[in-house]
């Protein structure tokens, strides 16, 4: 369970950040990965929902055997993201269609559905052995997003990608976060390593270094901490995008990232 991480990374956290609202948001994560009947709802949305997306669904439940402390699926016979991973057959074209169809749901989470499977590591995702389906597995960890907190948090993420300095820092003003000069520097430099696959043509996730770098930016941050309490619903959030970057990067996802983003945007829209 990657909650544990959180808690251990939250220690570390300079002492005067308030995380109240965090360890309230923990707590209610924690009951939740233990409600099997909300689990379902969530898993039947996400049924629903994906049909928008090519290249990727979810299990499927067996409701007559679904209680309030079981669920169950569907057995699949398919490949696990690491067995997937090392197989010669799985070609640069199949591990790029479903790199793409990973990155089109965030978009869709984020722009449109307001809920998210926050939970994004490799056991919670198989692969069909055709190679040409995400099948997503584990709804335990959903969030479903306030409406204002997810309008702000798009632009948060748009404002990146789109190197708006003033608009990223509007955003997380609207979080309630207050940043002098140099934690401003700090916090914009860590704002542009979201930009960073929007910047070239095809982004080669397997040559990626930014988690090195922002691992290098870490001590950084924890001395310019912004004053204010850290919203609870963000580090579900931020922790979907760091499992994100981690699946793309296991598949050696090579995209033009910038263009599926912008198809996605306009496929939302209309
Ligand atoms: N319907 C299924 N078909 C095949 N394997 C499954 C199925 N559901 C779960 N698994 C396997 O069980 C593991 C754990 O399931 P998961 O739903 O992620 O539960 P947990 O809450 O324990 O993380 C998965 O990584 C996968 O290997
Ligand atoms: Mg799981």
């Amino acid at each position: 369970m990657a909650l544990k991480y959180i808690i251990k990374a939250l220690k570390i956290l300079p002492r005067k950040i308030k995380l109240d609202s965090v360890m309230v948001e923990i707590k209610r994560m924690l009951e939740q990965e233990m409600d099997y009947a909300q689990e379902l709802e969530y898993l039947k949305l996400y049924q629903n929902k994906l049909e928008a997306i090519d290249g990727v669904r979810c299990v499927a439940p067996v409701e007559r055997y679904c209680q309030e402390n079981i669920l169950a699926t569907y057995f699949e016979d398919a490949y696990s993201i690491e067995y997937a991973c090392q197989q010669s057959d799985f070609d640069s074209a199949a591990r790029n269609k479903l790199g793409g169809s990973l990155l089109e749901i965030y978009y869709y989470e984020i722009f449109k559905w307001g809920l998210i499977q926050t939970d994004a590591h490799f056991g919670n995702y198989l692969i069909s052995k055709d190679y040409q389906e995400i099948i997503m597995l584990d709804f335990g960890a959903t969030k479903k997003l306030d409406e204002v907190i997810r309008l702000n948090y798009a632009k948060l993420i748009q404002s990146c990608i789109s190197g708006s300095e003033q608009q990223f820092f509007q955003a997380a003003k609207d979080f309630g976060y207050t940043f002098n000069h140099d934690q401003q520097q700090a916090f914009w430099q860590y704002a542009q390593m979201i930009r960073a696959p929007h910047l070239s043509e095809y982004y080669d996730w397997g040559a990626s270094n930014l988690d090195l770098k922002a691992i290098e930016l870490i001590p950084k941050l924890m001395g310019y901490f912004p004053a204010g309490e850290v919203i609870g619903d963000t580090i579900f959030v931020d922790r979907k995008l760091m499992g994100l970057y981690y699946l793309l990067k296991k598949l050696k996802a090579n995209i033009k990232v910038d263009e599926l983003y912008l198809a996605t945007l306009e496929k939302i829209k209309g």
